[in-house]
C-alpha cells in the first residue's frame, strides 16, 4: 500500500509497509465491527466486568484518567481513591529524591531495590531504563524478581542498608518469588540496623494492603490499588511506585499523560485512523491467514532495550489463550509469540531469518526522531538502519537487480531478499515519559482489540496456576518431606537433586 501513515498520541506510525489493500483494510474493519471492538471498549473503560473468567473489571484505563474526572462503578466514583494514592506516592517519591526522607540511622536513602516479578517487575524495570534520562539526582534503582538467590545476591551487591529503601511490589502479596525475596532482604536490613528499621527500609505496593502490613510495613507505607487493575497493566499504579522514585512525581503525571492520550486516540479515532486498532488486526490478518505464529519487537533505542521483554507478558499472558470467554474451544490461532531485541544489535543476530528464512515473522521497528543525548551522528545512522531495514523487509532485492549488479549466477540464489516481509514503524519524538506511555498503551489497546475479535479473555492467566503448585509439591519433596508422587521423568530428577546433595 502506498500511504498508511497514522498519528495519533504524539506518534506516527507506518503501516505501509504490510501486506494489505485499501480494500483489506476495510474487510479487517468490517471484521472489528462484526467483533464488536467499539463495543466492548466502551465496556472496558466504563468498569463493566470484561474480566469474565475472574468475574471483574480491567479498568487500566481509570488509573490515567486526568484529575477531576469521575468513574462510577456500581455507584462508587473509583477516581478519589486512585488520586489520593498517586498523591502519597507523589510525597514519598519527593522526600527520597530531596534527601529529607531518612534511614533509620538518619541518612537519606541512595539505592532503591524493587521486589516483585511479571507485571511487578517488567514495567517498572523497562520504564526506568527507557526513562533514565529523566532521573535528576534521583536514587539508583535495582530490581530483584527472580527467586534465584543469585539475583538478590547481585542487586545487593555494595549495598548500605542505611541507604537501602526495598519497595515490595506484589498485587496479591502471595507471589512465593516475591516473598522469598523481601523475607531475606528484611534480614539483611534486621541484621545490620534492627528490627524497628524494617518499617524505615520497607515500603510496598500491593492490592492487598493488609497482607503487606502483617509483613511489618508501615501502613502509611503500603500504597494500595483495586483488583481491577491486571499485574501486566499495573505499572501506572502503585506498581509504578519506583519509576516515580526515579523520575519524580511531575515525570511520572506526563508518563499518565501519555497513556491517557493513547487511551482516547483507542475511544475517539475511525477504525482507518484508529493506530491500536489497525496493529491489532494485522495481528489477526497475518496469525490467521499468513500461518505467522511470532511476532518481532525491535526498538532502535538501547533505553528501550526491555521493551520486548515487557510486551512479552502483555502480550502472551494476555492473549495466550485456547478457550473462548464462554469456555468453548477457540477454532484458529491465537496470541502470536512475542520476542525481540533491540536494533541495531538485533540486525548481527536474528535479522538474517527475517529476511530470507521460510517463517512469516511480522516486524514493528520502534524509534525516536530526535536522541536524548548529543551524539547526533550515531542518531543518524541509528534511524539510517531503521528506515533500510523496513525498506529492506518490505522489498528485498531481486534476481534481476542482483544480476545487474553483476553478481556471479551461481550466487544470485543466495543472495536474493524475496521481501514482502511486512513490518510496522512506530516513530515518537524523543523518548519522553509522554512517549512512553503512548507507546504502551498502544499495545495494551493492540492486544485488547486482538482479544475481543478471537473472543477470548485477555485478562486472566489460568495457564500459570499449575506450575506454581507443582512446584510446592517439589520443593517439599527435595527438603525430604513427603508430599504426592509424581511422573517417573520427575521423580528420577528429584532423586538426582536429593542424591547429589546427600
Ligand atoms: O505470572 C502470574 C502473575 O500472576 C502475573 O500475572 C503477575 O504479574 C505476577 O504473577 C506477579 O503477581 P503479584 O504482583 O501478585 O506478585
Amino acid at each position: 500500500m502506498d500511504r498508511l501513515t497514522v498519528e495519533g498520541a504524539g506518534l506516527t506510525v507506518d503501516f505501509s509497509k504490510h501486506m494489505v489493500s485499501f480494500e483489506t483494510v476495510a474487510l479487517l474493519s468490517r471484521l472489528a465491527d462484526a467483533a464488536g471492538v467499539a463495543a466492548w471498549r466502551d465496556a472496558m473503560s466504563a468498569g463493566a466486568p470484561v474480566n469474565r473468567s475472574e468475574g471483574r473489571p480491567a479498568l487500566h484505563t481509570a488509573l490515567r484518567l486526568p484529575a477531576g474526572s469521575r468513574l462510577e462503578v456500581d455507584g462508587v466514583d473509583v477516581i478519589p481513591d486512585v488520586r489520593e494514592v498517586l498523591a502519597r506516592m507523589g510525597r514519598l517519591a519527593e522526600q527520597v529524591r530531596t534527601g529529607a526522607f531518612r534511614g533509620a540511622d538518619g541518612r537519606p536513602v541512595r539505592t532503591v531495590v524493587n521486589l516483585g516479578i511479571g507485571g511487578s517487575d517488567l514495567g517498572p524495570r523497562m520504564a526506568v531504563r527507557a526513562l533514565r534520562r529523566f532521573g535528576g539526582g534521583g536514587p539508583e534503582i535495582r530490581f530483584v524478581a527472580n527467586v534465584d538467590g543469585a539475583d538478590l545476591e547481585r542487586a545487593l551487591d555494595g549495598l548500605d542498608p542505611g541507604e537501602t529503601l526495598f519497595v515490595v511490589c506484589s498485587k496479591s502479596f502471595r507471589t512465593i518469588e516475591t516473598l522469598v525475596n523481601a523475607r531475606a532482604a528484611r534480614t539483611w536490613v534486621v541484621d545490620a540496623l534492627g528490627t524497628d528499621a524494617v518499617a524505615r527500609h520497607f515500603v510496598a505496593a500491593s492490592a492487598d494492603p493488609a497482607a503487606a502490613a502483617e509483613f511489618g510495613l508501615d501502613p502509611e507505607r503500603v500504597f494500595g490499588f483495586r483488583e481491577w487493575v491486571g499485574g501486566r497493566y499495573s505499572l501506572p499504579s502503585a506498581i509504578g511506585l519506583s519509576l516515580m522514585l526515579a523520575i519524580g512525581s511531575a515525570h511520572f503525571a506526563d508518563f499518565l499523560a501519555g497513556l491517557h492520550a493513547m487511551d482516547r486516540h483507542f475511544a475517539e479515532a475511525p477504525f482507518a485512523r484508529n493506530i491500536p486498532m489497525l496493529h491489532g488486526l494485522l495481528g489477526v490478518w497475518y496469525g490467521g491467514w499468513f500461518g505467522a505464529a511470532s511476532t518481532v519487537i525491535v526498538p532502535y533505542s538501547a533505553d528501550l532495550d526491555r521493551f520486548p521483554a515487557y510486551l512479552q507478558q502483555l502480550t502472551m499472558e494476555s492473549n495466550g489463550k485456547r478457550v473462548h470467554r464462554d469456555g468453548s474451544p477457540v477454532n484458529g490461532p491465537t496470541g502470536m509469540v512475542t520476542w525481540g531485541e533491540a536494533g541495531t544489535d538485533a540486525q548481527h543476530s536474528f535479522f538474517q531469518l527475517l529476511h530470507q528464512g521460510t517463517h512469516c515473522v511480522p516486524a514493528d521497528l520502534i524509534g525516536m526522531v530526535r536522541p536524548g543525548h548529543g551524539l547526533d551522528g550515531h542518531h543518524d545512522l541509528l534511524l539510517a538502519n531503521l528506515i533500510a531495514q523496513s525498506r529492506a523487509l518490505a522489498f528485498g532485492c531481486d534476481e534481476t537487480e542482483l544480476r545487474a549488479a553483476g553478481v556471479d549466477p551461481s550466487g544470485v540464489p543466495h543472495r536474493v531478499v524475496p521481501g514482502n516481509r511486512p513490518n510496522t514503524v512506530i516513530l515518537g519524538e524523543a523518548l519522553t515519559p509522554r512517549t512512553l506511555g503512548a507507546l504502551i498503551a498502544l499495545y495494551e489497546h493492540s492486544v485488547f482489540t486482538q482479544a475481543v475479535v478471537w473472543g477470548i479473555d485477555p485478562f486472566d492467566q489460568w495457564g500459570v496456576e499449575l506450575g506454581k503448585r507443582i512446584a510446592e509439591v517439589v520443593e517439599r519433596r527435595l527438603a525430604g518431606r513427603s508430599g504426592e508422587a509424581l511422573d517417573a521423568s520427575s521423580e528420577r530428577l528429584i532423586e538426582r537433586v536429593r542424591s547429589a546433595r546427600g
